[in-house]
């Protein structure tokens, strides 16, 4: 064969790394930790293994054994000791993700970040204001403007606690603005916001509802939500975040929306992240568990991948064991 082009000259070892195109490494990865104020007791969470939900006075050893791992950031959940119809226990002062984050910050070096969403906090499990009895209605939907005020509180409450970083992941309309304007007066005008954007209603999040207890009651998350047969719509949103102030872009889910992930990578300058989510990591612990796949295989090409897709941060359930091999 009289061959000119012959690619896999570069694919031998030795100059395989030379050429490769895309870097994985722990400092883009952010590890989800669930502290959990119902409990004194690690908890396992049963559609994600290797997570647990551990009670707050273990969070700080939970983010030391992440950082271990080389993994330098976490964002962190809460499930509160009580829940009531406006998730109050969200911006408490001596809240779940208040007390924990006061222990992380002070006693470890990791750079922390928040949840900012209600659903974990109320009775209803959705992520804002629901006008009373609406659930008997069948336009049910989450009041937008009223959610605002209460979402700012929690953000504000978060920064006041020491959270490096703030990551709203309610998608109501207007929130990025609402909680940049709320830290700012409050004087933490240099705490950021990563904007969950482009969070899209997926069914890929059932593993997370049972390991934060915030699955709706009833109802769905239709209204707020985007539409998985939806993309321009994903560029709006972002673009509407980004006049709002954010400073980190994220779109969620990340494998099956990597077209997204490569959108918003090409069409804005800001860092992007991508939050490989609990049915990602869910799907491959169950198939490597019957033997059909590789985990760590699977799991590092997965991370790979977002990566090449465009993402400059990484959230993710792998994050330690990733970290580990790299
Ligand atoms: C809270 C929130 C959810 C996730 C992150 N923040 C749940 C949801 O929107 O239903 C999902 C994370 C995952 O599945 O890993 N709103």
């Amino acid at each position: 064969m009289d061959l000119t082009a012959r690619p896999r000259r570069l694919r031998r070892d030795g100059i395989r790394g030379l050429v490769s195109e895309t870097d994985l490494s722990a400092s883009d990865l952010i590890a989800p930790v669930f502290v959990d104020a119902t409990t004194d007791e690690r908890i396992p969470i049963g559609s994600m293994p290797g997570h647990e939900r551990v009670p707050i006075d273990e969070a700080v050893d939970r983010v030391a054994e992440i950082r271990e791992t080389g993994v330098e950031a976490v964002i962190v959940f809460g499930i509160p000791e009580s829940k009531d119809a406006e998730g109050s226990r969200a911006w408490a002062a001596e809240g779940v993700v208040q007390e924990a984050v006061r222990q992380i910050t002070t006693e470890t070096d990791a750079y922390v970040i928040t949840d900012v969403c209600l659903c974990e906090y109320t009775e209803h499990g959705h992520c804002g204001v629901i006008e009373p009895h609406a659930h008997d209605e069948p336009t049910l939907t989450v009041e937008n403007d009223p959610t605002l005020e209460l979402l700012a509180k929690t953000a504000v409450s978060h920064a006041e606690a020491g959270a490096d970083m703030v990551a709203p992941s309610s998608m109501t309309d207007g929130m990025v603005g609402a909680i940049r304007e709320a830290l700012d007066e409050e004087g933490h005008a240099d705490v950021p916001i990563m904007s969950y954007a482009a969070k899209y209603e997926s069914a890929f999040y059932g593993p997370f509802r049972d390991a934060a207890d915030g699955a709706p009651a009833f109802g769905d998350r239709r209204h707020y939500q985007m539409d998985p047969a939806n993309s321009r719509e994903a560029i709006r949103e972002v673009e509407l975040d980004v006049e709002q102030g954010a400073d980190v872009l994220m779109v969620k889910p990340a494998l099956p929306y990597l077209d997204i992930v490569r959108d918003v990578r090409e069409r804005f300058d800001h860092p992007v992240a991508a939050y490989n989510v609990s049915g990602e990591y869910a799907m491959l612990h169950a198939a490597a568990e019957k033997g059909w796949l590789d985990l760590e295989e699977t799991a590092y090409e997965s991370l790979l991948s977002i990566k090449r897709a465009g993402a400059d941060l990484i959230l993710t359930y792998f994050a330690e064991d990733i970290a580990d091999r790299l």
